[in-house]
């Protein structure tokens, strides 16, 4: 189990993913994660799961309790927990198939699969574990590598939408590290749900980081369409008063989000929000919601209702 816990990283690529600022938030997790008082970990908007896994190296013993809105992630996360051997095996098989194909072939391929998937939506039960999730599972996978950049969009329909990302040599299977995940998540409960769905398992013992689709720094750069429903202001609203219920309860409570400052210097947006709470700005990369060259560097906010030792030097 060591190994697995140590080893296990994100599967699948997805849109605001937090693997280039895992440094700062690892710097600012809170005393006493892993050793003692924290030993329940939370992630309600948990996407690829990058700071899970991070949380999950260091904190021993601790029970985690994953969220996302997006059906379709769940039932992957599931799979993998579940039937992972047999995920393996038909994600060999949509691999084999696919890497000896000219780029036409594997357009065709691409297509056929997305359709597919499309088609099958409404013969699956995403609140009832079923043999039928594996295949979904491996075909969502394949898409999640061969697809442009990664990412999972859907139309108002639900429909997965993105288009095929001609990469010359993707990585679609590998074996090991969905077993190594697939052993850490033995100790991990999954489920979909709204944000608000974990309340009931808050308590003084809690860590909870919660990174909501972001609060798009101007109309062109909005990418919020993981699933049908927009995540807009009412809902950002909703969720600091959430945090303020989770800090009532005792959690420690970490929270990321684009600055709205990076545009506009005068935006107190999150400030109002949080006030009270601990507001830092770090400097971030950004793939999705990028700037045009020449512009300055982009912050990203990290929120914690706790104080740390983490300086802003260290970033
Ligand atoms: C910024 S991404 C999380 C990225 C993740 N931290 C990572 O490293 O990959 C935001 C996630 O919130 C989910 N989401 C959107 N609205 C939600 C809601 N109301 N409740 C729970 N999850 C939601 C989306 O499906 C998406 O996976």
């Amino acid at each position: 189990m060591v190994r697995e816990r140590l080893s296990a990283k994100p599967f699948m690529k997805w849109a605001g993913g937090k693997t280039q600022l895992l440094g700062a938030f690892e710097r600012r997790f809170p005393p006493g994660l892993g050793r003692g008082p924290i030993t329940r970990y939370i992630e309600p908007f948990v996407g690829g799961g990058a700071v899970f896994f991070s949380v999950a190296r260091r904190c021993r013993p601790c029970e985690s309790f994953l969220f996302d809105i997006n059906e379709e992630l769940i039932l992957v996360y599931t799979v993998v927990k579940r039937d992972v051997e047999n995920l393996i095996d038909q994600l060999a098989l949509l691999e084999s198939a696919f890497l000896p194909l000219d780029a036409e072939g594997r357009g065709l391929f691409y297509y056929g699969v997305r359709g597919l998937l499309n088609r099958t939506r409404p013969e699956i039960d995403f609140s009832r574990y079923s043999d039928s999730w594996t295949q979904r599972a491996a075909q969502l996978l394949f898409l999640n590598r061969t697809c442009y950049n990664g990412l999972f969009r859907v139309n108002r329909r639900g429909d997965f939408n993105v288009p095929f990302g001609r990469y010359k040599r993707p990585r679609i299977l590998d074996a090991d590290n969905l077993r190594a995940v697939s052993r850490l998540l033995e100790h991990t409960e999954v489920s979909s749900g709204d944000f608000t769905a974990c309340e009931p398992l808050v308590d003084e013992r809690t860590f909870v980081y919660i990174d909501p689709p972001y609060r798009p720094l101007n109309e062109t750069s909005r990418f919020t369409s993981y699933s049908r429903s927009r995540f807009d202001d009412q809902d950002q609203i909703r969720l600091a008063e959430f945090c303020r219920v989770l800090d009532r309860k005792g959690a420690k409570v970490m929270i990321s989000n684009s600055d709205p400052k990076n545009e506009d210097p005068g935006n107190d947006f999150f400030d109002e929000l949080y006030a009270g709470f601990t507001i830092e700005r770090v400097p971030a990369r950004r793939a999705i919601n990028c700037r045009g060259k020449g512009r300055g560097p982009l912050n990203e906010l990290i929120i914690t209702n706790y104080s740390h030792r983490a300086g802003a030097k260290q970033d």
